[in-house]
């Protein structure tokens, strides 16, 4: 069925099978390194591929707009329950197309337009729906932020205190997109409920982690988290929400916070769900209820920290000092390279990091003095320490030889070398 479908699109649309190909072949035969990054596996990738995507299911299991969705509904209940019991949710809403809409939902079920939030700055490991003067979340609440330390570049919980205190905001929102430290919920949910806030965990980097129990959970301290489905937890990309059932806040309101989280996705701010997707979510929960996922999750951790051990050997500044999680943020500054030329260098040599702020950067968003760099896609490959290693050695040999044409084409050589003897969908037929 799956060649049979290639063989179609080959014939089809030529143009595109060929770049599909070669997206194929680029990550195949490099080092992909981005955090937020990683390889499902055929099987998740095989669900997305399917019939179901020509389906239209508005609503929820059991209560549909159209008609034909009996199976639709046999799947979206499996991946339901599966997602509560990876997660030790209540409820789970396995509908948003991302993250980013996941978030939004979760605005939209506890907010009102004008209601403050207090959420992690950019700069400290946020993400764009935290309140970034350019994304919506902006546009309709009124964000303040807390970040980190300057001395233990750590989340500052005086600080978080004190904006708390001031600030009185109705929800707080706890996150990692580039924070390579454990986050403490019950810290947090103590603080929110000295204002009587929300509780929100943003776990979209974390969430592979938490499941295999080697992050603090964000239950029972949160109220809401959201993640999703393709970063460390190595699903489809998607988006998926976990909530408790009741409303703290507003325990004798119509709907409970169940409710007002499946209003908001829909019909708050969705229509239809990506069925083909959601399978496929449901295909990567199972996955990650099987033991080689704990054993994966701390393989990243262990590759992770001997990757910022190994850079800090080489006089490297780490943020923070070193890695609890699946990333590291570098300080490149030293260097005196933009980063958009160090990334842009690694890319041709095969190896794939994104540039990033750090701390109180003083850089443009556009060439921030920080490198983020991740174990998760590596470690799929089947990378352990020794690897992990090496990896940092062939980045600094391109950083440190930036215009040396003989030395890059030396490590494009190692790169190609290590992808080899590491392979990745062997078996997918393009
Ligand atoms: C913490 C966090 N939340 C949300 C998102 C947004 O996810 P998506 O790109 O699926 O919208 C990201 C993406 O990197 C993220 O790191």
């Amino acid at each position: 069925m799956l060649e049979l479908t290639i063989m179609q699109l080959s014939r089809t649309d030529p143009k595109i099978y060929a770049l599909i190909k070669k997206e194929i072949a680029r990550q195949r035969n490099g080092l992909v390194l981005i955090p937020s990054e990683n390889y499902a596996s055929p099987a998740v990738l095989k669900a997305m591929g399917t019939p179901l995507s020509n389906k239209y299911s508005e609503g929820y299991p059991q209560k549909r707009y159209y008609s034909g969705n009996k199976f639709i509904d046999q799947i979206e209940e499996i991946a339901i329950e599966r997602a509560k019991k990876i997660f030790r949710a209540e409820h789970a809403n396995v509908q948003p197309h991302s993250g980013s809409q996941a978030n939004a939902a979760c605005y939209l079920a506890l907010l009102r337009p004008g209601d403050r939030v207090l959420g992690i700055d950019l700069k400290a490991g946020g993400h764009l729906t935290h309140g970034s003067p350019v994304n919506f979340s902006t546009k309709f609440y009124k964000f303040w932020h807390y970040g980190v330390s300057p001395k233990t570049e750590r989340i500052d919980f005086e600080e978080v205190r004190r904006k708390v205190r001031k600030f009185k905001p109705k929800l707080i929102i706890t996150s990692t997109t580039s924070y390579s430290r454990k986050l403490n919920f019950r810290k947090f949910r103590r603080i929110a409920d000295e204002v009587g806030a929300y509780l929100m965990a943003d776990i979209a980097h974390i969430a592979g982690l938490v499941i295999a129990g080697l992050h603090p959970h964000p239950f029972p301290w949160c109220d809401v988290v959201t993640t999703t489905t393709h970063k460390t937890l190595r699903g489809p990309r998607g988006g998926l929400i976990l909530s408790k059932i009741e409303d703290r806040l507003d325990k004798k309101g119509k709907l409970n916070l169940a409710e007002k989280i499946d209003r908001a996705v829909f019909p708050g701010i969705q229509g239809g769900p990506q069925d083909h997707v959601i399978a496929s979510k449901a295909v990567c929960f199972l996955e990650a209820m099987k033991p080689a996922f704990k054993k994966y999750q701390a393989q990243i951790i262990r590759n992770s920290r001997v990757m910022a051990e190994e850079f800090k050997k080489r006089g490297i500044r780490v943020i923070s000092g070193g890695t609890d999680n699946h990333l590291m943020v570098i300080d490149i500054s030293p260097f005196g390279i933009g980063s958009k030329i160090i990334q842009d260098e690694l890319d041709k040599v095969g190896i794939f990091v994104n540039r990033n702020a750090i701390p109180f950067d003083k850089g443009p968003p556009y060439n921030p003095s920080g490198i983020r760099l991740g174990s998760p896609a590596i470690t799929t490959r089947g990378f352990r320490e020794k690897e992990a290693r090496k990896v940092v050695r062939l980045i600094l040999e391109v950083i440190e030889n930036i215009d040396n044409q003989k030395v890059k084409k030396e490590v494009a050589e190692e790169v190609k070398k290590l992808t080899k003897k590491f392979p990745i969908y062997e078996d997918f037929q393009w």
